[in-house]
């Protein structure tokens, strides 16, 4: 009988840490530390990231170990997110899976976290995987993009954000209206009951497939200011309302962009990717689309959204079938891109 592959997935790119056990494409465990420290500030403080990392990363790999029942020797190889990231955030996972393979002899895998945000559909989980070739919207807290999937290793990025990205507009946005960090699940949640047409927010104007939302919130900034001049309460009164409108805001753009890339590319195979996949007025408006057009739409698991080792250890799955591996003086690069 042939060996099965089993990997050890870390992530540490921003302030989640994680590790998965993954056998071929099949999850055994995906174990998820996310750092509640941020909330107080609204938003990641680097260096407490990399200090929470350094506190977790032990025992959370240690739990993902156990919960897939396997043991360390039966371990071929570690995959870890190389970036885009923040530079401590990634040392410290990129130091521990450096030492962890060569403690153990086994090569290291270095991934791409927004390759690996995409990758993610292809965990076996005995739902329909995406045809090649297709388009992914990947949207995060850091970036905000559409990509051609050609394959698992051929992947172009065909429009991107020119300044903040579509989760940093949520999480902004939702800062404003006195909100914790992260703000995007809290105005979903809100928006649930609000109006999404009760307040008008500023459109930008961005040519081909590339996107803007530093104008949103600067128009959101200002609306908010001068209704609180005669409104001292208005944020508390109308919470619900600004959240449905401020998430209709982002999802259309986001919606006409997706839309916009179809045209161009006559692709109608349509994932979503990264945390803002998450959100529950996206999934909806992406599925209205693609019923009224007949796209094949691909929306990942909740926990694959936001992020977690499974999508880096499918990702060096991918990459060990290569023997694509990283050498021991490879560096964390926070602005990696492909
Ligand atoms: O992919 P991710 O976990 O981390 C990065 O790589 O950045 O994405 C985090 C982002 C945050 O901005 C968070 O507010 C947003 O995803 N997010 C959401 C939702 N869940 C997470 N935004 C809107 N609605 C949600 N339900
Ligand atoms: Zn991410």
């Amino acid at each position: 009988m042939t060996k099965r592959t089993i990997i050890l997935g870390i992530e540490s790119s921003c302030d989640d840490t994680s590790a998965a056990i993954l056998k071929e494409k099949k999850i055994l465990s995906n174990v998820i530390s996310n750092q509640e420290v941020h909330s107080l500030y609204g938003g990641v403080v680097p260096e407490l990231a990399s200090r929470a990392h350094q506190q977790n990363i032990i025992p959370v790999v240690d739990a993902a170990i156990q919960k897939a029942g396997v043991k360390k020797h039966d371990i071929n190889a570690v995959a870890y997110t190389n970036g885009p990231g923040l530079l401590g955030s990634l040392l410290v996972g990129s130091s521990f899976a450096k030492s962890f393979a060569m403690g153990m002899g086994i090569p290291i895998i270095a991934v791409n976290h927004m390759q690996a945000h995409i990758l993610a559909h292809f965990i076996d989980e005995e739902k329909k995987t995406p045809a090649f070739p297709f388009l992914c919207l990947t949207v995060s807290g850091g970036h905000t993009q559409i990509v051609k999937v050609e394959n698992t290793n051929k992947m172009t990025i065909i429009g991107t954000t020119i300044d903040d990205a579509a989760g940093e507009a949520f999480d902004k946005s939702a800062k404003i209206l006195g909100l914790k960090y992260p703000g995007g699940p809290l105005i979903d949640r809100y928006a649930k009951n609000g109006d999404i047409h009760a307040f008008k927010f500023g459109k930008p104007k961005v040519k081909d497939l590339d996107f803007s939302f530093s104008g949103l919130k600067t128009s959101i900034l200002y609306k908010i200011k001068e209704n609180i001049r005669n409104e001292p309460n208005f944020i508390k009164e109308n919470l619900e309302d600004l959240c449905a409108s401020i998430q209709y805001s982002i999802v259309s753009i986001l919606i006409e962009k997706i839309q916009k890339s179809i045209d161009i590319t006559g692709i109608k195979e349509i994932a979503i990717a990264g945390g803002v996949s998450a959100n529950s007025y996206l999934r909806k408006r992406l599925q209205e689309l693609s019923h009224k057009n007949n796209y094949k739409l691909y929306i990942p698991k909740f926990e694959y959204c936001t992020d977690n080792a499974a999508m880096i250890a499918i990702a060096g799955y991918y990459k060990h079938l290569n023997r694509e591996f990283a050498k021991q003086n490879e560096t964390p690069s926070p602005s990696l891109t492909f």
